[in-house]
């Protein structure tokens, strides 16, 4: 008997002392596994005396039933402490600063930036967005805009041409996004209310000008569009564009062959400090070309001049891009450079809208 007691004296201080699981399971197995050290005593019983059976007997069940509850009571205390060491550990610190997800290391192209916001100004005004192709030909480009075969306004596009064809017709990148109205006037009924973003070409390139650039031509064509209207829709687009409650415009008369009469836009700048602002002081500045259509620009679309009437204008996106955003250069654009692109670009999930914000 005094075996049974020292035995379990041991054993439960050896699973006092296991400091983790595996060392518990190592005195479980020491004590209760096949050749462990109760199960070796359970084998003995066979050989006694039924007398010493009789005592031996619940001895020993009572010692393997006492070290089968230390060795679980055990175990619960060492699970419970390597949870708390783990989460000591694996603390999170809330306060750290969001990783950046990959799509923040992009950036949006100031272009595509103003696009979109002219376009978020637009469809806010009721314009739905229209395209046409870059490769045009000379009855798109010029003929349909009523530009005289031969006339010098042909001429000052400084048009880029392709090879002759067989039967002597040429194409050509389009100078400008005007084409597009002819297109769309083809094939909608009026009203119409359009804005075309596009690419467009010349043959010219300094500081302010880029062989290829961008232009936004809009169109309205319904049986009273008026100059009225014209100038309302402008004046609202360049507040918001702008991004100030107020800003005075000047129109000044100009040429265009597909307008009659044509207009010219400048808006109220200041430009005594470094930067042009927009809204105030005494300075005028360009921005678009503008007027009402010419009725054989309608009669050549197949509207009745006598019936429909309308207003269209043209805007250099890449030079508002440059003006509300402070770049200087205009060849930097397209020069695909990291850095620049990573100064002047916007970041990928700000898209603009008019409730959110244009630029913010
Ligand atoms: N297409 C003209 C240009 O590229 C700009 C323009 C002026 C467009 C007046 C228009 C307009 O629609 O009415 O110089």
């Amino acid at each position: 008997m005094t075996d049974v007691n020292a035995l379990e004296t041991e054993i439960l201080a050896a699973i006092d002392a296991a400091a983790d699981e595996a060392a518990l399971e190592a005195v479980r197995v020491g004590a209760l596994g096949k050749k462990g050290t109760i199960s070796e005593k359970m084998k003995t019983l066979g050989g006694m005396s039924a007398e010493e059976r009789q005592v031996m007997g619940p001895a020993l069940n009572g010692l393997k039933s006492a070290v089968t509850d230390a060795i679980a009571a055990r175990r619960q205390v060492l699970k419970r402490a390597a949870i708390e060491e783990r989460l000591k550990t694996e603390t999170v610190d809330v306060t750290l600063p969001v990783r950046a997800s990959p799509a923040e290391a992009g950036r949006i192209h100031p272009i595509s930036q103003v696009v979109d916001e002219i376009t978020a100004i637009f469809s806010d005004m009721g314009f739905a967005i229209a395209e046409g192709p870059d490769i045009e030909t000379d009855y798109y480009n010029f003929t349909a805009l009523n530009f005289p075969e031969g006339h010098p306004a042909r001429e000052m596009h400084d048009t880029f041409f392709f090879n002759e064809k067989e039967e002597g017709e040429r194409m050509l990148l389009r100078t400008h996004t005007s084409p597009v109205q002819i297109r769309t006037m083809e094939n909608q009924k009026p009203p119409i209310r359009i804005v075309i973003p596009g690419k467009t070409y010349r043959c010219d390139s300094d500081a302010t000008h880029s062989p290829m650039f961008h232009q936004l031509e809009g169109l309205v064509i319904d049986k009273s569009a008026n100059v009225a209207n014209l100038k309302w829709v402008l004046e609202e687009f360049c507040k918001s564009f702008f991004e100030v409650d107020q800003l005075k415009m000047r129109f000044r008369p100009s040429f265009f062959p597909f307008t009659e009469p044509s207009l010219e836009v400048d808006i109220q700048c200041d430009r005594s400090g470094t930067e042009v602002k927009f809204g105030e002081g005494g300075d005028w500045m360009e921005i678009l070309g503008c007027g009402m259509v010419h009725p054989n620009v309608l009669r050549l679309s197949g509207l009745d001049p006598d019936v429909y009437q309308g207003f269209a204008w043209g805007i250099g996106i890449d030079r508002i891009a440059m003006l509300k955003y402070g770049m200087p250069d205009l060849r930097a654009f397209f020069d695909a450079d990291a850095r620049w692109i990573a100064h002047y670009g916007f970041r990928p999930l700000d898209i603009p809208t008019l409730f959110g914000g244009l630029s913010s």
